[in-house]
């Protein structure tokens, strides 16, 4: 079946962040949103199928979660990664944020340390600080490459900050770099994590999104790492099904698994969602082509941000995005004093909403995130809206 991806979705007034929280976010309506970490690309047509399916039984009771559950979660880790799960490994949170808490409550105490990597996803820095532990920084490098940056982990400042910490919560991949970490960078890691001691909580909900020849390993599918790691993956961004908050956490040892399942029972959660565990089971096991379809879809558009940027807009730089529909640009040679001037520069004069790169750490300052995960037409007017204005500074 061929599938459509390029697709004009209006999405206004469907109670969705991105297109009904303008306001609040950028302090206007009056731009084209390209923030927010889904997309504007309609979820598999067998995924909205087995919801309606569902549905047509009239009671949404209390759910458990079935053997389809656990055989989706194991057969899609299989099939992808070649990875051997077990059913007791499995347990399931209502998303990878809340999952991010458990941990830190799990494995932490107040003013414990724990490991980051930024710039990296906002909820990270939040998780530690909300429950008042302490943010250990290991600032990614940048290494720049004609008007690209890659990005690599910083071994030797990872080594001495690893001193004390009790937990590293990983992005891999990572957001909002874009990077897929080599098994050689992940063995380094691991290494050292298992040496000092320290639990790997491995944010995995953007392991579906790779483009070749990328290749994503779980942290935990190395061998020597599978006792100190915590895999978090979701169907949330392949599938654009994140309103459904389906996640699975995968914890192959039985101490840490239980220490996490304990503090999830001691928070309320136990239960799964109705609707959340359909979407996740279907998207597993019936959705494997669509999103080797979307892959191909989102390549061209990466293809195509990456020349507009060569061609037009030689002075800023952006990430290699290895994974994920989200691009990570550098506008510090645009010279804004502040980032403040930046933000209002593209909400005001480009009327443009990115993601502000200020959320994603002290690193982020002067760079900005695009989700390219929408339709041609849409890029294509985000692209002209950008170029014209940096045109008339
Ligand atoms: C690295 C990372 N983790 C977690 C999430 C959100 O996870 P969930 O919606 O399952 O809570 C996102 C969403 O952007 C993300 O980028």
């Amino acid at each position: 079946m061929n599938y459509q991806f390029d697709v004009e979705m209006n999405r206004k007034n469907t109670a969705s962040f991105k297109w009904d929280h303008c306001n609040y976010i950028f302090g206007t309506d009056d731009l084209l949103p390209m923030a927010i970490a889904d997309m504007d690309i309609p979820a598999p047509p067998e995924v909205l199928a087995a919801i309606k399916e569902r549905c047509e039984h009239p009671v949404l009771g209390y759910t458990i979660r079935t053997e389809k559950f656990y055989n989706a979660v194991k057969s899609w880790m299989k099939k992808r990664f070649n990875w051997e799960v077990k059913d007791e490994w499995i347990l399931s949170t209502a998303g990878i944020i809340p999952a991010l808490s458990y941990a830190v409550l799990s494995f932490t105490q107040p003013e414990d340390k724990i490991l980051i990597q930024p710039p990296v996803y906002r909820p990270f820095f939040d998780a530690i600080e909300a429950n008042h532990r302490i943010i250990v920084e290991n600032p990614l490098k940048e290494v720049h490459q004609g008007n690209k940056i890659h990005y690599e982990m910083d071994f030797e400042d990872l080594e001495e900050k690893l001193n004390g910490v009790k937990l590293m919560i990983l992005c891999s991949p990572h957001n909002p770099v874009g990077r897929v970490w080599t098994i050689e960078e992940l063995t380094r890691l691991g290494k050292l994590c298992k040496e000092k001691g320290v639990i790997i909580l491995s944010d995995e909900i953007h392991s579906d999104l790779v483009f070749k020849p990328n290749t994503h390993n779980p942290m935990a599918s190395i061998k020597e790492f599978q006792d100190i790691s915590i895999t978090c993956i979701a169907p949330s961004k392949t599938f654009n099904v994140a309103g459904l908050c389906a996640s699975a956490i995968i914890i192959p040892n039985q101490k840490v698994r239980e220490n996490f399942s304990t503090m999830m029972f001691n928070c309320g959660v136990f239960l799964g969602n109705t609707i959340g565990n359909i979407a996740l089971e279907t998207c597993y096991t019936k959705c494997e082509n669509w999103l080797e379809q979307l892959l191909e879809y989102l390549q061209e558009r990466k293809t195509e941000i990456e020349t507009f940027f060569a061609e037009n807009l030689p002075q800023l730089k952006i990430a290699q995005t290895e994974a994920t529909f989200l691009t990570w640009i550098d506008f510090r040679n645009l010279n804004f004093k502040t980032h403040k001037e930046l933000e209002d520069f593209l909400i005001y004069k480009a009327k443009l909403g990115f993601d502000t790169g200020a959320k994603f750490g002290a690193q982020g300052q002067h760079f900005m995130r695009l989700n390219f995960g929408c339709s041609k037409k849409m890029l294509r007017e985000a692209l002209i809206r950008l170029k014209t204005a940096v045109d008339q500074l």
